[in-house]
């Protein structure tokens, strides 16, 4: 490969690490649960919930919480308590979802 080729290349990969600390923070299911406000209702350790009537998530399943949480954003889980958390669901994508589901199941029930 010739450096006029090689530059160009270079540049593109710094640009990739540029933007990775931000990736590298959305992929952090700890932080997130911090910034996405779901330890104020389920609790910092996910089983000291804000209200009694709040479900303990730690420990959870990964692939029942992350289905949860879409019917839970798309409106098709709605029953007693489900509208307070829907408030939250626009501040998470599916793939944060997934994250956030994945570092659940890790904690201690
Ligand atoms: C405003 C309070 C509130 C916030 C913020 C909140 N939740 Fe919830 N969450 C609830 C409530 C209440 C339920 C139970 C809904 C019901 O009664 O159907 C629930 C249900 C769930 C469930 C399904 C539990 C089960 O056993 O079916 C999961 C998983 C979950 N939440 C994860 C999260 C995650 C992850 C976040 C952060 C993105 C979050 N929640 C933010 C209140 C909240």
């Amino acid at each position: 490969m010739t450096q006029s080729k090689l530059i160009p290349l270079l540049s593109a990969a710094a640009l990739l690490l540029a933007s990775s600390p931000l990736s590298a923070m959305a992929a952090d299911g700890a932080t997130l649960y911090k910034t996405k406000t779901c330890s104020a209702c389920h609790g910092k350790d996910g089983k000291t919930p804000l209200m009694p009537n709040y479900p303990k998530v730690a420990g959870q399943n990964s692939a029942y919480a992350l289905q949860q949480m879409k019917d839970i954003k798309s409106g098709a889980r709605n029953n007693g308590q489900t509208a307070s958390m829907k408030g939250v669901m626009h501040l998470v994508t599916d793939e944060e979802m997934q994250v956030l589901s994945d570092y659940l199941a890790t904690l201690t029930p």
